[in-house]
């Protein structure tokens, strides 16, 4: 496994591959990243890592400063997986000072849910991803469910500047008690993590009740705010939306995400469903016959 950290060399180790799957992340690498980068390998013959805690995607009040950092950890990990190459840039290779700043922005995605709550964070991620996606120019790149707006941003940039890259979407992988795997479930202490699996069971309820026929958000939206609300957790919002305008939807007639950002004290964490009446799924051959 090569580890680059320059844009210069990443570009010449890239050259010497055909197809390559890109995994962008920010580090401290658990096993939801494990599974992203086992979808890369079934997309292309060399997998690519980056390693980068994208500075401008943070709010001034976010945990940029404290966000984990266990590189070398991430590298055995990586190393284990047999990732092929590591780029693991500083600051200021990725904007070098002086650089013009640039902004790539979705209005119509990037304004709802987190935009709301976290101004400016999907133009740091759409500058940050569009900048990998020039250096590595890979073939295609995954990017978790977990955070079903930033997959959505990023199939409709790729969209709109014609980037010939295939954006494979992975499932949020869990933990057996439920919780959706993420690197900010480091914060946790045990109390916390135990109030947090309020989400999933809110978001599971809610998904029950839509199997055995509901299918008004309002009455979904209230389920999943119950669980929340008995633990105490701060709630930035609960949402039923479109899974492709990302606008509020009264009812479940198409594919539609559950969506949930809630604090358990400092800790915000995100986690989402998505469900759809079964004749809104595609059909599989063997449902035709
Ligand atoms: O999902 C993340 O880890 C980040 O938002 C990403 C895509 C690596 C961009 O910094």
């Amino acid at each position: 496994m090569e580890i680059v950290k320059t844009i210069a060399t990443a570009r010449a180790l890239r050259a010497r591959y055909g197809r390559v799957a890109l995994v962008p992340t920010m580090g401290a690498l658990h096993a939801g990243h494990m599974s992203l980068l086992a979808h890369a390998r079934n997309n292309a013959p060399c997998v690519a890592v980056s390693i980068f805690v994208n500075p401008t995607q943070f709010g001034p009040k976010e945990d940029y400063n404290k966000y984990p950092r266990p590189i070398e950890d991430d590298l055995d990990k990586c190393e284990e997986a047999g990732v092929d190459f590591i780029f693991a840039p500083s600051a200021e290779e990725v904007y070098p000072p002086g650089q013009p700043d640039i902004v790539v922005d979705l209005p119509a995605l990037t304004t709802p849910l987190e935009g709301k709550h976290r101004p400016g964070h999907f133009k740091g991620v759409c500058q940050v991803v569009a900048k990998l996606f020039n250096i590595i120019q890979p073939t295609a790149a995954c990017f978790g469910q977990k955070d079903f707006q930033q997959l959505r941003v990023i199939s409709a940039m790729v969209d709109a500047l014609d980037m010939p890259i295939d954006i494979i979407p992975c499932p949020t992988l869990r933990d057996p008690d439920g919780l959706a795997m993420s690197s900010r479930n480091a914060y946790l202490s045990a109390d916390e993590r135990q109030r947090a699996l309020a989400i999933s069971r809110a978001l599971m309820l809610a998904y029950s009740e839509f199997r055995s026929g509901i299918i008004q958000t309002n009455r979904l939206i209230a389920t999943m705010q119950r669980p929340l609300l008995e633990n105490h957790l701060n709630i930035d919002y609960v949402a039923a939306v479109d899974a492709n305008t990302l606008k509020p939807v009264e009812k479940v007639d198409g594919p539609t995400v559950l969506a949930i950002a809630a604090r358990v004290n400092k800790t915000r964490l995100i986690d989402n469903v998505t469900i759809a009446p079964p004749e809104s799924l595609p059909q599989r051959d063997d449902d035709e016959e």
